[in-house]
């Protein structure tokens, strides 16, 4: 969107094509700080009442019996009410994972002991999706200053899409490595992987081939990463899998 509106506003202005003139910039970036503004509240109006409709929904249910044939048809649409919440209680809160991306609360953190908790954290989920996961640390990792919170957010997206890529299980290669002033995390796959035409547009907000996905996982992962200065880049081949990499400068401070 914001690509369509500075190319529209080069035919006014003598800058070269694609180059927003420094008025245009500040407007653009205070229009699009108010639109995050407005559209971080809205999320948040939405969530509370919304949790309130679950919690009541789960009441309800509660006082039905499941051995009464009326009540067992009522269930059945109660169930379905639910999995919308729960589904629209997913999407409010990508959203405002996404808006939030960029305030950073940074630290000295040891990048192989954070990637270690998220593997056991996830240990249940890819047992039941029959995923096995391998993490290979690199000893001489340097210290980052990072948001951990919020890395760990980007490195879950990653895994999980990673999940989600194998339906019929499969396996995960998680590795840390010093770069040339950076440190890098790469995430491999065995998964379903991704055509170019697929590749091109999975940065895009709300692009998603997934039938229930938010398309903000991976807008969420590259807003974190690039709010630390650094990178993310991806290799994918169709039916062999992917290769998503963090790449995170060293020595940055703030
Ligand atoms: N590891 C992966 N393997 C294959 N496709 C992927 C992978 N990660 C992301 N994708 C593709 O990128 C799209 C966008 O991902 P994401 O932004 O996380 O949204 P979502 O997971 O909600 O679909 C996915 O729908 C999928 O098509
Ligand atoms: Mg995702």
């Amino acid at each position: 969107m914001a690509e369509k509106k500075r190319h529209g506003a080069t035919r006014t202005n003598p800058q070269p094509v694609g180059v927003p003139s420094p008025e245009l910039e500040a407007h653009l970036r205070q229009q699009y700080a108010e639109l995050a503004y407005i559209a971080g509240g809205l999320a948040h109006e939405i969530k509370n009442p919304l949790s309130t409709i679950r919690l009541n929904l789960d009441l309800l249910a509660e006082d039905l019996d499941p051995d009464n044939p009326a009540h067992r048809r009522m269930l059945r649409k109660l169930e379905l009410v639910q999995r919308e919440c729960e589904r629209l209680e997913g999407i409010v809160e990508e959203f405002l994972q996404f808006a939030r991306a960029s305030e950073l609360h940074r630290e000295a953190c040891d990048l192989n002991a954070l990637v270690q908790d998220l593997v056991e954290f996830l240990g249940p989920t890819m047992a039941e999706h029959r995923i096995e996961v391998a993490f290979y640390p690199r000893s001489d990792l340097p210290l980052v200053r990072v948001d951990r919170d919020l890395l760990k957010q980007a490195l879950l997206n990653l895994l999980l899409n990673a999940r989600d890529a194998m339906p019929e299980g499969g396996q995960i290669v998680i590795a840390t490595q010093p770069g040339d002033g950076d440190v890098q995390v790469t995430v491999i796959d065995t998964g379903v992987g991704m055509p170019r035409e697929i590749l091109e547009k999975i940065f895009h907000p709300f692009f998603s081939t997934r039938r229930h996905g938010t398309g903000l996982g991976l807008p969420t992962v590259r807003k974190i990463v690039e709010a630390h200065g650094g990178k993310v880049t991806v290799e994918s081949e169709p039916g062999k899998g992917s290769k998503f990499t963090i790449h995170l400068p060293v020595g940055e401070r703030g």
